[in-house]
């Protein structure tokens, strides 16, 4: 086992967007086990843009970061020491935290993963805390329906890419909004979507309109800004918004004005946020219902990996302003040693 461990912490909070020299990689012994607990060495971290509101001492539904403190993330990762029935070097894990080299979790917090199943890195994207947002997001708040369209903000992203396939299956017409010819493509031809339009193009909000001749019956808020405008005006009665994120706005530093609201009267709109966490038994029924889909080649997703923990600082920052395409990783060590 190695002897030291790697952590990225944050050094100060940034103002607006991240900068790298924010944050710091310190090294430590890896502590040993404590009763109940796992030592992993980290495979895969998940960059995940809510990383960026873990940044201000803000009230939240999570903690901020402390100053010092290292960086919150999801990981998979491979046992190497063990003071807890059920596990023994070697296993693979999904659920510890930290943008670290080695983690320390109790064990009741790690779900055992199958070597011989889907790829280790699903579990932090298209079968993890991603898809089952998605998920979550479709089945509680937006119910899409056969003859309806459904629109899917950040498209080709973790979330988005889940979203708008679980809209197809549903029998909706499903347009996605992506930045860029090349994810546009990706999400017409490889996720199967009906349309997907560019919202850095300078029609924006027309071309939408032409891809949703019928307007919009379900909006999977991902984006937040000019987008969440261009769809508000679309909006058909009885619609339903699923607010999951509102990643284009995660980098200010006061709030925007917030919409007129009359809409939602006239239209009887559902508008519902979603933290993935509040009902932790989807994880599991997503696993399970959508394992087979990734086997079967039926659930498409795309992955962006970066390599080397050194470099996670400067992932969070790409994530912030679209530079990631598909589920933002970052490779921390080989799948074994
Ligand atoms: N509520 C929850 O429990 C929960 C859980 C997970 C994720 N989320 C939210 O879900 C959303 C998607 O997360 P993800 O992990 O799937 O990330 P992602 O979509 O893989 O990556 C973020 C994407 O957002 C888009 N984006 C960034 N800046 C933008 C801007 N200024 N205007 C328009 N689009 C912009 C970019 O796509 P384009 O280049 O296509 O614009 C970027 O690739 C985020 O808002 C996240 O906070 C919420």
């Amino acid at each position: 086992m190695a002897e030291t461990r790697r952590s990225v912490v944050l050094k100060r909070r940034p103002q607006g967007e991240p900068r790298p020299d924010d944050f710091a990689v310190v090294e430590e012994p890896i502590p040993p086990p404590g009763a109940g607990q796992v030592v992993t060495r980290t495979i895969w971290l998940s960059i995940d843009p809510y990383m960026r509101g873990r940044l201000n001492d803000a009230k939240s539904y999570a903690a901020p970061v402390a100053i010092g403190g290292v960086m919150e993330g999801e990981t998979v990762g491979e046992v190497v020491a063990a003071d807890a029935l059920g596990f023994a070097a070697g296993d693979a894990v999904v659920g510890t935290r930290g943008w670290q080299s080695h983690g320390v979790a109790d064990a009741a917090r790690l779900v055992k993963l199958d070597r011989n199943g889907p790829p280790l890195s699903t579990y932090l994207g298209v079968l993890g805390m991603p898809g089952t947002t998605a998920y979550s997001g479709m089945k509680d708040i937006g119910e899409p329906k056969a003859g309806e369209t459904a629109v899917i903000s950040a498209a080709s992203g973790a979330v988005g890419s889940v979203a708008g396939q679980l809209a197809k299956r549903a029998g909706a017409r499903v347009v996605g909004i992506a930045g860029g010819a090349e994810k546009c493509r990706f999400v017409r031809e490889t996720l199967g979507f009906d349309d997907c339009v560019d919202h850095r193009a300078a029609d924006f909000p027309a071309a939408l309109g032409r891809a949703c001749p019928n307007g919009i019956d379900v909006y999977f808020e991902n984006v937040g800004g000019d987008v969440q405008k261009a769809v508000f005006r679309l909006l058909n009665p009885f619609a339903r918004v699923v607010m999951c994120g509102m990643v284009a706005e995660y980098n200010d530093t006061a709030p925007r004005p917030g919409p007129n609201l009359m809409f939602v009267v006239r239209n009887r709109a559902k508008i519902q946020g979603l933290i993935v966490s509040d009902k932790p038994e989807r994880f599991a029924e997503w696993r399970a219902l959508a394992a087979p889909w990734v086997r079967d080649g039926s659930l498409k997703y795309r992955e962006d990996v970066v390599e080397g923990l050194e470099n996670a600082p400067a992932a969070l920052i790409g994530i912030l302003g679209g530079r990631n395409f598909g589920k933002l990783l970052v490779r921390v060590g080989p799948d074994r040693i």
